[in-house]
């Protein structure tokens, strides 16, 4: 086992539950004008985004490199009674291509061919989208990534080639109690 996958188990591990088992209020809001189609949520980690996708219609395909957070999510979904495809893996070995690449909170490392590889899991004509916690160079790191290790949103919309056009990029207040006062989103299509 990598030491990427060890380090997330064991973080789940301390844990009964990491995440809030809520569908995210922003994929909600960007997926209400799509059609149904095939989706890949990229760190899917405990699976509330996946399961609330299945549950619009959407083919899913979720990937995350702990096996704890997927069993999680395995669990959830028996429970809601939907159908996903749940993979335990890092997801650079993911193949195929899909309508949807929704990654939220991702773990992707800069300088590495990483994010290159999420963009070909886009079908030409898909859609990217991507959320992160903005980041903060006045506030030493706390809870939460280290961005001068792992992407922003801002990043990607830097790194994306012109076979993409950027339907939207947004900056969402979280408000001021939160550990992340601030979302940053990345909507982008890829051109056919
Ligand atoms: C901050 S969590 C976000 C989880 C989920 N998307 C959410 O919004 O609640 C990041 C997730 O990415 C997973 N992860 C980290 N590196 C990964 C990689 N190389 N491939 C796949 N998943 C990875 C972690 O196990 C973790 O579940």
């Amino acid at each position: 086992m990598s030491t990427e996958a060890q380090e997330w188990n064991a973080r789940y591990a301390s844990e009964e539950r990491l995440w809030s088992g809520k569908v995210n209020a922003l994929l909600r809001r960007e997926i209400e004008d799509m059609k149904p189609g095939t989706v890949l949520d990229v760190g899917a980690g405990e699976g509330a985004d996946a399961i609330w996708l299945a549950q619009q219609g959407w083919q899913v395909s979720a990937v995350d490199i702990s096996q704890i957070a997927i069993d999680r999510a395995e669990t959830a979904a028996h429970k809601a009674s939907v159908n996903v495809r749940w993979i335990v893996a890092d997801a650079r070995e993911v193949s195929g291509e899909y309508d949807l690449v929704s990654a939220f909170y991702p773990v992707i490392q800069k300088s590495s061919d990483f994010f290159d590889h999420v963009c070909a899991l886009v079908k030409p004509g898909g859609t990217l989208l991507f959320v992160h916690h903005m980041p903060d160079p006045d506030k030493p790191r706390g809870h939460g990534p280290d961005f001068s290790k792992v992407m922003s949103a801002r990043e990607v919309l830097e790194n994306l080639s012109p076979k993409w056009t950027v339907e939207k990029y947004e900056v969402i207040e979280r408000g001021a109690n939160s550990k992340h006062p601030y979302d940053e989103l990345v909507r982008a299509r890829k051109l056919v």
